[in-house]
């Protein structure tokens, strides 16, 4: 069979990553959140002191990225993903992490991607496109319940908040800003559980391969 990539995007919250998750171990691919790669140059920066926007510093910490970095439990903390939605708008950053992700996606068997710009940028000829959305209000109630599953408390409106300054930023962007993809199939999970996202995506998959 044809190496196959699956390029999933989405905005925040959408349910994306655990789809992304899912579809890799039905299909025996390999998985990449690359909202990971932003969220370690952000921390990367934080942790040596460095200011989010310098863009020197950020291309340079995203050169120098490792995959060990992406382990990291803190790149799960809320106040990670609003910085490394401000490192993400770098188009410097962004040129070094698309080399990254199109190795990963240059695996023989194939790959499944997910993030903002997946479709569109960085995997433009993968096989199967999906965006992946949902209302603000729904999305922010995921995150809520899953920081609260986490220890980490936030009221419900200040999530909401994050989610709807995530989505004007990483859509407003001039770099790779988030778009749906012209042959992406869209899944608005609003009213979809994970497993009947996840029916909705095999059966895209399936007739596309
Ligand atoms: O998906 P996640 O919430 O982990 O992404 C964190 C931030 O990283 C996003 O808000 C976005 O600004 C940025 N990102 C991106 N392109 C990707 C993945 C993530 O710009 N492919």
């Amino acid at each position: 069979r044809d190496a196959m990539i699956i390029a999933i995007d989405g905005p925040a919250a959408s349910g994306k990553g655990t789809l992304a998750k899912r579809l890799a171990i039905h299909y025996g691919l390999p998985h990449l959140d690359t909202g990971l790669l932003y969220r370690a140059v952000a921390l990367a920066l934080l942790d040596t002191d460095r200011k989010l926007p310098d863009p020197e510093a950020a291309a340079a910490a995203a050169r120098a990225l490792r995959a060990e970095a992406l382990g990291d439990p803190r790149l799960r903390e809320r106040a990670m993903g609003d910085a490394a939605s401000i490192v993400s708008a770098i188009p410097a950053v962004r040129a070094a992490l698309l080399d990254w992700q199109r190795r990963f996606a240059g695996a023989p068997e194939g790959a499944v991607l997910d993030g903002r710009d997946i479709g569109t940028v960085v995997c433009p000829g993968a096989a199967v496109k999906l965006f992946v959305t949902a209302s603000a209000e729904e999305r922010a109630r995921r995150r809520h319940r899953e920081l609260g599953g986490r220890g980490e408390t936030a009221t419900f409106e200040a999530v909401l908040a994050d989610i709807v300054r995530r989505d004007a930023r990483d859509a407003d962007r001039d770099a790779a800003p988030l778009r749906v993809a012209q042959d992406a199939v869209v899944i608005d999970t609003t009213e979809l559980d994970a497993d009947a996202a996840f029916r909705a995506a095999t059966s895209v998959v399936d007739a596309r391969r």
